[in-house]
């Protein structure tokens, strides 16, 4: 069975994403560490970042491995850098090119084959897996997920004021939204789960229990 989460940065997607396969003892697919993953290696290899055929080429040699909340590329732990604000910036081109969508695509549906999984990102639903028994698109308001990132920015020791996380944010939602090809929106199937006021427990709650009305 596939379940998709969808939805904007800073909604918790990740969390529960990995909390909710934990819990069924599924596996757990994190797309965005896959774009992030190939625009990492392309800016150390200095490749120019609107080079579409050498990007897709990249995306199709890259062995991308999850290992609990490790990102593997090529055996190399990533984790840390993929997250970088560098790492954040150059993943954008990259995941707005069309034919590193198409090969991002072919290869995560050949990473799903056989397998029950969660898979997070931002068109899991609406173009990758259509036929997931399961679509989810997890949102928060916009102040929620920046007091989110917030919080999370200064576990990693980096102070942003909540102001300056929104108007990032406004910026990578715009983005996310009006790529041409993947915009980020909710599958018409989807079940919008709005997590203003949930705890992370809550929110995997809900989620498990969406699993298994589906299941029955
Ligand atoms: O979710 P995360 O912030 O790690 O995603 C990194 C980047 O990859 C974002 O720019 C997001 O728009 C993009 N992305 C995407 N499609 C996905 C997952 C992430 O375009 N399925």
């Amino acid at each position: 069975m596939i379940v998709t989460l969808d939805g904007p940065a800073g909604a918790g997607k990740s969390s529960a994403a990995r909390a909710l396969a934990s819990r069924l003892g599924w596996c757990h697919l994190d797309t965005g560490a896959m774009y992030r993953a190939v625009a990492l290696v392309a800016v150390e290899r200095g490749m120019p970042l609107d080079d579409a055929e050498r990007l897709v080429a990249l995306a199709e040699s890259l062995a991308i491995e999850f290992q609990g909340e490790r990102v593997l590329v090529d055996g190399r732990d990533v984790s840390g850098e993929i997250r970088t604000e560098r790492v954040t910036q150059a993943t954008r081109p990259v995941a707005d090119s069309p034919p590193v969508r198409e090969a991002m695509k072919r290869i995560q549906r050949r990473l799903a084959a056989g397998l029950d999984l969660v898979t997070e990102g931002r068109d899991q639903g609406s173009v990758v897996f259509p036929l997931a028994e399961l679509k989810v698109y997890l949102t928060a308001s916009p102040e929620e997920r920046a007091r989110r990132r917030q919080r999370e920015e200064q576990a990693r020791g980096v102070a942003m004021s909540v102001n300056d996380v929104l108007q990032a944010q406004a910026r990578r939602d715009e983005g996310d939204r009006n790529r041409p090809v993947g915009a980020m929106r909710p599958a018409d199937d989807a079940v919008i789960l709005e997590t203003d006021g949930l705890s992370a427990a809550e929110v995997v709650d809900r989620l498990v229990r969406l699993v298994e009305e589906r299941r029955r």
